[in-house]
């Protein structure tokens, strides 16, 4: 086995059979001290992108996003199988996925609007109203849970002076709990926007505000 240190506490250490380094396995951003800006995006091709200036009022599949949903339709036999990267284009755009976006999607697609809530609905992964520049998910399933994940919520809604659920009166945090971030061997999870912030523990809340904080204000 390797000898580079293993400083990420919540990692078991298991590379299998393979000599292999934490680095190796998980990526670099996720070894030693965390980021401030989060672990590895958690998107993937499998979740909404989200902006930290979210607009409601944006106009949907225009310029740039008019080329990406060409491209996107290209990759599906069927428009409607498209359904869920156009919700995700909307909710990168507007922050969330209103009734009204749900229409367009759904006379874009030539689907019935009835298919496009149910669909819209049924992941918790598209917002249904309005959230802060920072949506800040607090994992509170079961390993998290063990690990300490009700103290790491009470910890943000304290730091961001914020209700469950709630938008800070500046706009610049929702926290709300989340179920499995999928990610249960690094209790807590947080995923803040599109990043998961992984090991995360009250006393580290302070630190993460402030580095959100200014990230609104250096407009990145
Ligand atoms: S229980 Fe928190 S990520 Fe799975």
């Amino acid at each position: 086995m390797s000898d580079v240190p293993l400083k990420n506490p919540g990692w078991a250490g298991n590379t299998g059979e393979f000599d292999l380094t934490e680095e190796e396995v998980r990526g670099e951003d996720f070894i030693g001290e965390r980021p401030l800006h989060g672990g590895h995006s958690s998107v993937s091709a499998t979740m909404p992108y989200m902006l930290i200036e979210k607009n409601p009022e944006a106009e949907l599949f225009e310029g740039e996003y008019q080329e990406r949903l060409k491209k996107i339709l290209t990759r599906y036999p069927k428009k409607r199988a498209a359904l869920l990267p156009v919700l995700s284009m909307v909710q990168e755009l507007r922050g969330h996925v209103s009734p009204e976006s749900m229409d367009r999607v759904a006379e874009l697609l030539d689907l019935s609007p009835a298919y496009v809530r149910g669909v819209a609905t049924f992941y918790t992964m598209y917002n249904k109203r309005p959230v802060g520049r920072h949506l800040v998910q607090v994992c509170t399933n079961i390993s998290c849970n063990l690990c300490g994940a009700d103290e790491v919520l009470a910890a943000f809604l304290e730091c961001t002076s914020t209700e469950l659920g709630e938008t800070s009166e500046d706009g610049d945090f929702t926290v709300i709990e989340a179920e499995c971030l999928a990610a249960c061997g690094f209790p807590t999870c947080v995923q803040i926007n599109s990043r998961y912030f992984e090991n995360v523990t009250p006393a580290d809340i302070p630190k993460i505000v402030e580095h959100l904080r200014a990230q609104v204000k250096k407009g990145d």
